[in-house]
Parts: C-alpha cells; structure tokens; sequence
C-alpha cells in the first residue's frame, strides 16, 4: 500500500569475509525514508555509513535483512538486475565526484542518459546536459574539462549528472562541502526555486527537500 516510503530497511547487516578475518559492518539497521525526506546517516569513521549507502544506491546486496525500494524488494536482485534500478532511480555524487577528466563538463552530465533508455538525439542530450548544468550554476562553463574548474565546480558538476536521470533517490557521499553557507550553497538545487524540468513531477516532489530533517546515527 502507498504511503509515500520510498526507501524501508528491515534488519540490514552486512558482513565483510577477507580470509579469516569477519568485519561485521552494518549491524540490524531498520529504517523509513519517505519521498521528499533529507536524511543525513552519521556516525564515526568506520561505522558502516558509506557500506549502507553502497545498500541504499543497489552497489552492493545486504549478507541479512530485507530492502524495499518503492515497496519492491530489492535485497535479492542480481547485478544486471541492481544496475538497473540504480539506472532508473537513482543518482549518487561520490566524494572524489568521479569526473572523467577528459571530458567536458557537459559529456560528463550527459553519461547516465547514454546509458539509459531514454535514447535521445546528440541535440537532446546536450540540452538536457545543458539545462541541469544552468540549473546548478554552471551556465557558460559546459564545455570546461574538470581540471579547468574549481573543486566546488567540479562538484557541482557530479550533481548535475546525478540529477540528469531524474531520479528518485540522490545520494551523496560525505557531502559536507556541499551543504555548507557560502557560495557553494547555490549549488544545492534543492533548496532553490528549481526550474521545472521535462519531469515536472519528480521535480516538484524533490525541489520539496530542504536542509536534513532527520539524522541516523
Ligand atoms: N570491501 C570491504 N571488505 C572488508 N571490510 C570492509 C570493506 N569495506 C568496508 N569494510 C569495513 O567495514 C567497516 C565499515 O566501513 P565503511 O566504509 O562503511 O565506514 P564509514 O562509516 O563510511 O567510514 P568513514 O567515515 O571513514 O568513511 C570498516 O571497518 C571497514 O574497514
Ligand atoms: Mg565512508
């Protein structure tokens, strides 16, 4: 039944097997996170934060523990399977942004759409591309390699390509820099008057975000 949980957790733990040596390193997490929710996961290093989100994001399968994504179970998917909806749902920025460094800050938001379905003409893509860079404040810079850009540029850059799939869920490793006042701010669309896009409807529920409502530890 909907009632608006996008993502629910039920007793996740995931267990590392190197040789002898077990890590147990998310151990019986449970949780809720409804559509339009801003979640920040904390804890101390090594706590287990970016192997959730690896669960989260369909990287990686839970050892126990059960994930629904969109009420549809996802903890028993296989990899074709897992890249699948990490393609139609969701959207990460990694803390080193992973940019290919010879490749326009364009080409680089334009990459999940070459991989999608979508099937858009090289006119589509790049006004599409266009669009989410202006969108995070790098209209006249689409056609700077990252090397020509500024961290905070090149970061604003992995959001961009993130968001260009429209997806449900953006996640965002370590994203400290990003949230924070200044300059930088400008950069998080979410808390912005965004633009209406070709999806009107997953903007409208992700332009709702605002800063973290809710934290885990
Ligand atoms: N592929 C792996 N194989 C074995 N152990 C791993 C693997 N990945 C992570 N670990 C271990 O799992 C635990 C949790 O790691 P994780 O990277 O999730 O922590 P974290 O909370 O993100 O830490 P940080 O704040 O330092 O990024 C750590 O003890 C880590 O050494
Ligand atoms: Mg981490």
């Amino acid at each position: 039944m909907y009632n608006g949980t996008l993502v629910r957790l039920l007793d996740v733990h995931k267990v590392y097997r190197t040789g002898e040596m077990e890590v147990r390193a998310v151990r019986g997490v449970s949780l809720e996170i409804k559509r339009g929710e801003f979640v920040a996961l904390m804890g101390a290093s090594g706590s287990g934060k970016s192997t959730l989100m690896n669960i989260l994001g369909c990287l990686d399968r839970p050892s126990s523990g059960q994930y629904f994504l969109d009420d549809a179970d996802v903890s028993g998917l296989d990899r074709d399977q897992l890249a699948e909806v990490r393609n139609r749902k969701l959207g990460f920025v990694f803390q080193s942004f992973n940019l290919l460094s010879r490749t326009s800050a364009r080409e680089n938001a334009e990459l999940p759409l070459i991989y999608s379905a979508h099937h858009l003409s090289h006119a589509q893509l790049r006004e599409k591309a266009d669009r989410v860079l202006e969108s995070v404040g790098l209209a006249g810079r689409e056609d700077h390699f990252p090397s020509q850009l500024s961290g905070g540029q090149q970061q604003r850059v992995a959001i961009a390509r993130a968001l260009i799939n429209e997806p449900e869920i953006l996640l965002a490793d370590e994203p400290t820099g990003i949230s924070t006042a200044g300059p930088a701010s400008r950069s998080w669309p979410f808390s912005s008057n965004s633009t209406s896009t070709a999806s009107p409807s997953s903007w409208s529920r992700t332009s709702r975000i605002s800063p973290p409502t809710r934290s885990v530890t």
